[in-house]
């Protein structure tokens, strides 16, 4: 932990950044390759100077870097300035097919960004929104419900892969086979789940998965990943001159490269977290990076979750405490509130501590509607690779001077 933490110059100053959630602090390979990627010269893609052909290497080594991380194939990722950009834009087009009399499913358990985009194109369209609910004692989003939901005139289900406050894993894979046993996509939100566990979109059944770097040691931007053969089939709105080829027609304007090399530093950052299996044997050809990102995942999957025991644990000490969710698979996220405490006090209480957590809905709006929790939402604690144990008795300890 120590060797990982001293990688990230962020950490340096104390605080213990349990907000993670909402953005991870980047270690210095990625501030360097971003700044690397300028100091060589910089060119738009398709110049006949070396500047131009740097850039679009960097573009190729994204794709392929993400499509490691995920398990998807580097022609069928498409970048993006966030997951929400990209779910309005992917919403937006596969919209046009749309008839009344279509539906679509969405979740109360998803970010507001894999729910609205959706609703606002079925009103368009004027398409049925059927919604999934989540268990709100036990933060489960039963997989057979979906049984129900999904008819013959369902064209998507958008659900999450993890939610970003109460941690939630549904089933995504369940979900997926039930959508697509009547020819409907499935459309994942994997931006909170692929920090914390091994990504296999193929496994998940996800027609569409996206993330965002920004929340995995990377830069501010996001991806999709989608097998090339379905993206041929969507058109979203572009420019005239700009490419008609997948995956670049859904790339709206200039990427930002340097970034891009910021993306592919954090993906090589992660693969480099554990050994790979097989890796120490004599003789043995060296592991792939997509073999080293599943064993470092995995590996990270069970720190963090002998960490996040800890954390629960320490807030159970507290009666004045109220946890939200306790789902059989989960992120490391924790959202709670303090008795007599509103969230946004809980949180400045703690940063007065030099504890970073987040207070509000965090975006998950239906969730926390459903809950009675708006418009203050609770305090998120979250846990992501670099955090100890150290940064769990300091939350806990300031809690305790609240909550006793
Ligand atoms: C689960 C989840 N989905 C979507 C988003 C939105 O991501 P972006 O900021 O890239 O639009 C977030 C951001 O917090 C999130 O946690």
């Amino acid at each position: 932990m120590a060797a990982v933490r001293a990688l990230y110059p962020a950490l340096a100053d104390g605080h213990a950044y349990l907000d993670g959630a909402a953005g991870t602090q980047v270690p210095i390979s990625v501030i360097e390759a971003i700044a690397a990627a300028y100091r060589a010269g910089m060119g738009n893609l398709g110049g006949a100077f070396p500047a131009s052909g740097r850039s679009e290497e960097i573009v190729a080594g994204a794709r392929a870097a993400v499509a490691d991380l995920v398990g998807g194939t580097q022609e069928g990722v498409v970048f993006g300035p966030s997951a929400t950009a990209l779910a309005y834009q992917i919403s937006e087009a596969l919209s046009r097919a749309w008839t009344p009399g279509d539906d679509i499913v969405v979740s109360r358990l998803d970010h507001d960004s894999n729910v609205r985009p959706w609703i606002q194109a079925a009103g368009r369209a004027g398409v049925t929104v059927k919604w999934a609910e989540a268990d709100l004692v036990t933060g489960e989003l039963p997989a057979a419900q979906y049984a129900e939901l999904i008819g013959p005139r369902t064209r998507v289900v958008a659900v999450t892969a993890a939610s970003n406050v109460i941690g939630t894993r549904p089933d995504v894979t369940a979900i997926a086979q039930l959508a697509h046993a009547v020819g409907a996509l499935c459309y994942v939100d994997g931006v909170h789940a692929t920090p914390h566990v091994p990504v296999d979109v193929a496994a998940l059944g996800a027609d569409f998965y996206t993330t965002s770097a920004y929340k995995w040691s990377g830069p501010h931007l996001a991806a999709l990943a989608a097998d090339p053969e379905l993206l041929e089939t969507v058109w979203p709105d572009k420019l005239a001159p700009s490419s008609n080829a997948v995956p670049w027609r859904f790339e709206r304007g200039t990427l930002p490269f340097a970034d891009l090399a910021g993306i592919t530093a954090a993906v090589e950052h992660l693969a480099a977290l554990a050994p790979a299996s097989g890796a120490s044997v004599p003789g043995a050809s060296p592991a792939s990076r997509r073999e080293r990102v599943l064993a470092s995942m995995t590996a990270v999957e069970s720190y963090e979750a002998a960490l996040f025991g800890r954390l629960l644990g320490g807030l159970a000490e507290f009666d004045r405490v109220t946890l939200y969710g306790k789902a059989a698979r989960r992120a490391p996220t924790a959202f709670f509130n303090v008795a007599g405490a509103t969230p946004r006090a809980v949180a400045e209480h703690l940063a007065a501590r030099g504890v970073n957590v987040w207070d509000g809905d965090n975006y998950a709006y239906e969730l926390c509607t459903a809950l009675g929790l708006e418009p203050d939402g609770a305090v998120r604690a979250g846990l992501v690779h670099y955090n100890d144990a150290s940064d769990v008795d300091r939350l806990i300890e300031g809690i305790a001077d609240l909550a006793r």
